[in-house]
């Protein structure tokens, strides 16, 4: 039986080592029960009537919630438990939910069930969260930080059972659920050099919608890597971290139906862009948004700002920066 370190003992050791004190390992077990709560349900969700549309009743003539709905409440609940949050900005929230404002010392910014065309399905969703810190002895506090700031960021893939999280100037690292719902053996990641395991993922359907520049891109590019889409960040940005490549999202700003428009690009920057940047500068990567500027050095000026995301190896990001700096 080989038995491994858990994520928990990790995290004990890392705070030690850097002289931390223990709020965020308050804050991150909370993160981890509400991930095995969201596994839990997501795993057994079909069964009971949870994978369908919100607004629906199921055989036992009860409301069914949708998942979304179902993981953002346990999320919260574990938040309040801690005592350490300021304010919680959640993809499923249209307001900022303010948790302890007196006593608490970290913002978090998540969505608690990324990818939602694959939850009809139960294939691989996410929980993505950033983590940044209140200024102890500076300004007033606000929530809108660039994901610079961050101290911290990571994603669940749900129902594979990882965690990949990344530490501020610490890296980036992966863990595996085992059998009695620990996450375990941590793996640091970093970005493969050589090209050889290379892989772009964007939505195909969109191609023609790009920005000539990145039409001409991708024409010019795209037989030189492996094409993979699953349609979910987290598991997309999971692949790219082990065999490098890039992940991009676009600005949609071709499209004939105005309504699908995305000038400003699609993926949220405080709960999804920000959140992969963080954890690919961690792991030797970079990430750029449609002006080729540093995803981690934009200023949020609204918590659901959207925005284009391309992210990966830094070779492939900086070359695609340079022509999107010129456009
Ligand atoms: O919420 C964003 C999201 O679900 C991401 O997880 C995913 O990468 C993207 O949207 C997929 O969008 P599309 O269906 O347009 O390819
Ligand atoms: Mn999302």
């Amino acid at each position: 039986m080989e038995l491994e370190q858990t994520f928990m003992n990790f995290l004990l050791h890392h705070q030690e080592r850097h002289n931390r004190t223990y709020h965020f390992l308050i804050l991150m077990d909370a993160i981890i029960s509400a991930a095995k709560h969201i596994e839990h349900s997501y795993i057994t969700g079909a069964l009971k009537g949870n994978l369908g549309q919100a607004g629906k009743v199921n055989v036992q003539g009860e409301d069914v919630m949708h998942m979304d709905d179902i993981a953002h409440e346990i999320i919260i609940h574990y938040l309040r438990t801690t005592g350490r949050v300021i304010r919680a900005v959640s993809e499923e929230s249209k307001d900022i939910i303010p948790l302890d404002e007196e006593g608490g010392r970290y913002f978090i910014y998540f969505d608690p069930l990324d990818g939602s065309s694959n939850v009809a399905h139960g294939l691989p969703v996410g929980f993505l969260f950033g983590i940044a810190k209140r200024n102890l002895d500076g300004p007033e506090d606000f929530h809108l930080r660039p994901g610079k700031d961050y101290i911290a960021a990571g994603m669940f893939v749900i129902p594979t059972g990882t965690l990949t999280i990344a530490f501020r100037e610490a890296g980036t690292w992966r863990f595996h659920i085992d059998e009695t719902m620990n996450y375990v053996k941590p793996v640091r990641i970093t970005l493969p050099d050589t090209p050889d395991t290379w892989e772009l993922s964007f939505n195909a359907t969109n191609r023609y919608t790009y920005r000539k520049e990145v039409q001409e891109w991708v024409r010019q590019n795209e037989r030189r890597y492996t094409f993979r889409y699953l349609g979910a960040l987290a598991g997309d940005f999971h692949r790219i971290l082990t065999r490098g490549g890039m992940f991009m999202y676009p600005a949609i700003v071709n499209h004939p139906d105005p309504k699908k428009l995305r000038p400003e690009g699609k993926l949220r920057l405080m709960y999804e862009a920000s959140v992969v940047a963080f954890m690919c500068r961690e792991a030797g990567g970079h990430a750029v948004d449609e002006h080729g500027t540093p995803i981690l050095d934009i200023e949020p000026k609204d918590h659901h700002q959207r925005t284009a995301l391309y992210v990966g190896s830094k070779p492939l990001v900086e070359d695609i920066a340079n022509l999107l700096k010129g456009g």
